[in-house]
């Protein structure tokens, strides 16, 4: 353990630096976490939307009218480490809960069968009549089951771990909707009886196909007209509200739409110093300035540049120049994990197109994430703007860039049009 507190460092950075006094920055104790839903050491910023949850949660639990929530952002903004901050949120609570991460061409029932057989399990202990929690796993069970249909072969038959006979007639319809506002509806009556709820998360929910929107759309409006203490939280891409409104017009009244955004200076600054605290490592205040002009305050860039800038630093406090040096590797490494893969996901075609936005978008704002007519990048590529369509749509399906309003397209990535302008 080290002896110097945090405060002692900040006032006292000269004799800090004597040799014999100076505090190293450890490169096994580096706190930061870039990386797909990886836990930051400190979620920062975040307060007003888990304060929200809590609401919704106490609500929902005493049937009172509640929508269900759906998180919306850019990629690596934080909306799957959000997500998994709100189940924990809910498991703390007594809740039972489930999680599904959508994607294209998957059909929901055998997810949504076992992230409620996830919830079920969460919750049942709680339960006083061991009869009524088998009922319900039976219907559970009959939904799972249907998965499997007359085509489906025998070695692709799926076995749901759960161990009471199916139920019949109930929930096992083959109509997905119907069946979901059934399974839904029994699931609740559990949670009711000991008082708590269930909360579904979808994570990536804008790849969920139409069929499946349609029938959760509709599961969550019976369900709230029911008053039943079941709600479903997702998180996805910009453009998720309107994949959800072209499936259901009415989904605009069902959900609540919470936009994930970057952080301001002051949450980036707390997402940096706060882990680093905990190992007595400060920052000067030109280092956390460089940080934020760096990161633009996009939580993925915060951690890399936060980790790169550690494993760089010699001695705390943490210097401007300390990030100046680090900056390169955790560009570079940005490049390749980050940019670079999503990339090449591309078709040649699906680059040209991307590579004609990228010079587009910046060019008139300041802002360089900005949204681009599609009118635009046909002109650019001297082509008509049909023709282009199979690679824009392609691109959206790939969810590397959306359209928020007709006859634009966006970077779903942030910086990504920086990047593409920076690439030969
Ligand atoms: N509130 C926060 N404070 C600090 N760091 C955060 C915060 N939220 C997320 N992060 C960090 O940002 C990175 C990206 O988070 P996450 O994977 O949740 O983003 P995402 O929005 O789900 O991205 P994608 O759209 O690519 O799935 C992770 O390294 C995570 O630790
Ligand atoms: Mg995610």
């Amino acid at each position: 353990m080290r002896s110097a507190r945090p405060e002692n460092i900040r006032h006292s950075s000269d004799s800090a630096r004597r040799p014999d006094t100076v505090l190293s920055v450890d490169p096994v104790r580096n706190p930061y976490a870039p990386g797909a839903g990886q836990r930051p050491p400190e979620l920062a910023g975040r307060d007003r939307e888990l304060d929200a949850f809590d609401v919704v949660l106490e609500r929902v639990a005493r049937s009172r009218p509640e929508r269900s929530l759906v998180l919306t952002g850019l990629r690596g903004v934080g909306k799957t480490v959000l997500l998994n901050s709100l189940r924990s949120a809910a498991i703390g609570r007594l809740w039972g809960t489930g999680k599904i991460e959508a994607r294209p061409d998957q059909p929901l029932r055998r997810p949504v069968s076992a992230a409620l057989h996830m919830a079920l399990r969460e919750l049942t202990p709680h339960h006083r009549n061991p009869d009524r929690v088998d009922e319900v796993l039976g219907v559970l069970k009959a939904f799972a089951l249907r998965a499997n249909d007359a085509n489906t072969k025998l070695r692709d038959r799926w076995a749901p771990g759960i161990d009471v006979p199916a139920a019949r007639g109930r929930a096992d319809s083959g109509d997905i909707e119907i069946d979901l506002v059934e399974l839904f509806t029994d699931a609740a009556s559990l949670a009711t009886d000991v008082g708590t709820g269930i909360a579904l998360f979808i994570d990536e929910m804008q790849d969920l196909g139409p069929v499946e929107v349609s029938a959760l759309c509709a599961a969550c409006h019976e369900l709230s007209q029911l008053g039943a203490p079941l709600i479903v939280v997702g998180a996805g891409l910009p453009h998720l509200p309107a994949v959800l409104s072209a499936a259901k017009s009415y989904s605009e009244r069902l959900f609540r739409y919470q936009r994930i955004d970057r952080l301001d200076r002051g949450a980036a600054d707390l997402a940096l110093c706060a882990p680093a605290a905990r190992e007595d490592v400060a920052y000067e205040p030109g280092a956390l300035d460089l940080l934020y002009e760096k990161s633009g305050g996009y939580p993925y860039f915060v951690q890399a540049y936060g980790k790169a800038t550690w494993d760089h630093a010699p001695q705390t406090p943490v210097t401007e120049d300390d990030v100046r040096v680090a900056a390169p590797e955790a560009e570079g490494e940005l490049a390749v994990g980050f940019f670079g893969s999503r990339f090449e996901r591309a078709t040649p075609a699906e680059r040209e197109y991307m590579r004609a936005m990228a010079a587009r978008s910046g060019e008139t704002t300041d802002d360089m994430d900005a949204a681009v007519l599609t009118s635009e990048i046909a002109g650019a590529l001297g082509r008509r703007p049909a023709s282009l369509s199979p690679a824009r749509d392609a691109l959206i399906k790939k969810g590397l860039i959306y359209s928020g309003e007709r006859g634009t397209v966006a970077f779903t990535v942030p910086h990504f049009g920086r990047y593409l302008r920076t690439q030969p």
